[in-house]
């Protein structure tokens, strides 16, 4: 069986062949992967070379939005049957922190998580996998064929439920009921910044918008570009951050109800923090894995900013299947509201076999979800309705 992964000798994407993994719990699902995106957090594992594997490992599978195809089931096995389209969530909780036995595992305690294709486990950029039923999400088949966005997607529910939760704190500035944080259609008078055109600042913008928030994109990059085109295709505005500093573009913006981090990009993020209005809350998504950027924060300005603006500064990661069977019951109304947005934002498709492409395409400005199809004809009808 053909996977693509990285090995903890050499730098660099390898295909590797490995054993087809088998059913060894009665729990257990096999499935025969069809598609996995790729994003930021594998081109940073990519090119940094880390290698997080268990003692004794030689090599990591990447890959971890993925869908597939069940093809064989442990006896146990309740909700899947052989035919089934599947997507597997990321992380595998601890097993023993408080979070994680209550299905939370993206609010581990412990740390002694694993998530697959990142951190200890292989991930999904292979042929076959094996996985507990516990950890797989039924998904419609209507959905296959932007089944890679719904990993991503679940990471911007779950950022954006944080986020409402933490305005809870205060009364909402508008004179609308329906509009209160905790009302579905809180996204009403808001305005948002977003910082990142890439595949998770599109589907933040995506989502903002689908809550008829005003969205301004803050990206580094020329208007004639997909990332931006795309963006405006959703209702947002660009703002080009090469042009201006976080000072500028918060002020050219005036009142800002939320920030939305999901660039990465460690200097921008932090230099917005100061000049945010009063009452803000900025949830940041991104994972620099480098470890290296140093920037002079004028210190006094930043506290007495957070301080008097009450502002509320929070990290956010990972998602579990709660989230994604959330982001499954969007993608109907990003459907419905803003057509193929999702089918156009899959923009890049190699053969399995052509990784090193895929990987070079990330940093096209023209490019959003970059795809690899593992299965070339998947054995599924896309179109039938579930
Ligand atoms: C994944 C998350 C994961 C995070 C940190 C992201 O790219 O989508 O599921 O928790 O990386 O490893
Ligand atoms: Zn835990």
């Amino acid at each position: 069986m053909k996977a693509i992964g990285l090995t903890v000798e050499t730098p660099g994407i390898r295909v590797v062949d490995l054993p087809s993994p088998a059913i060894e719990r009665e729990t257990q699902v096999k499935i025969r992967v069809a598609e996995v995106g790729i994003d930021g957090t594998d081109k940073n594992l990519v090119q940094h070379h880390l290698v997080d594997v268990e003692e004794g490992e030689s090599h990591l599978v990447l890959g971890h939005e993925a869908w597939g195809v069940v093809s064989d089931v442990g006896k146990s096995v309740k909700n899947f049957r052989v035919g089934d389209p599947v997507i597997p969530t990321v992380r595998r909780g601890c097993g023993i922190c408080a979070a994680c036995l209550n299905f939370q595992s993206d609010y581990c305690y412990t740390g002694l998580y694993k998530e697959r294709g990142i951190h200890k486990l292989h991930g999904f950029l292979s042929e076959e996998v094996v996985d507990e039923e516990a950890y797989l999400v039924p998904l419609p088949k209507d959905q296959a064929l932007i089944a890679v966005w719904i990993e991503p997607l679940s990471i911007v529910e779950k950022a954006l439920d944080q986020l409402r939760l933490v305005q809870q704190r205060m009364p909402s500035w508008c004179p609308h009921p329906t509009h209160a944080w905790d009302a579905p259609d809180w996204g009403g008078c808001k305005r948002a910044i977003v910082i990142g055109a890439g595949p998770l600042g599109f589907l933040a913008t995506v989502m903002l918008r689908l809550q008829d928030v005003e969205t301004y994109v803050v990206e580094i990059v020329d208007p004639d570009t997909t990332r931006v085109r795309m963006i405006e295709r959703v209702g947002a505005k660009h703002l080009d951050g090469r042009a201006f500093s976080p000072e500028e573009l918060v002020r050219g913006v005036g009142r800002i109800d939320l920030v939305f981090e999901a660039s990465g990009a460690s200097k921008l993020a932090i230099e917005f923090i100061p000049y945010l209005p009063r009452n803000a809350v900025y949830v940041m998504t991104g994972v620099p894995r480098a470890g290296g950027v140093t920037v002079p924060v004028n210190a006094d300005l930043m506290l007495r900013q957070m301080v008097r603006h009450n502002l509320a500064v929070i990290g956010s990661v990972n998602s579990n299947a709660s989230h994604f069977a959330r982001a499954l019951e969007d993608v109907r109304v990003i459907r419905k509201r803003f057509g193929t947005v999702l089918e156009d934002g899959i923009t890049h498709r190699f053969l399995f076999g052509s990784a090193e492409q895929a990987f070079a395409v990330l940093q096209d400005p023209n490019s959003l979800k970059v795809v690899l199809d593992v299965l070339e004809r998947p054995a599924v009808n896309l179109h039938a309705h579930s």
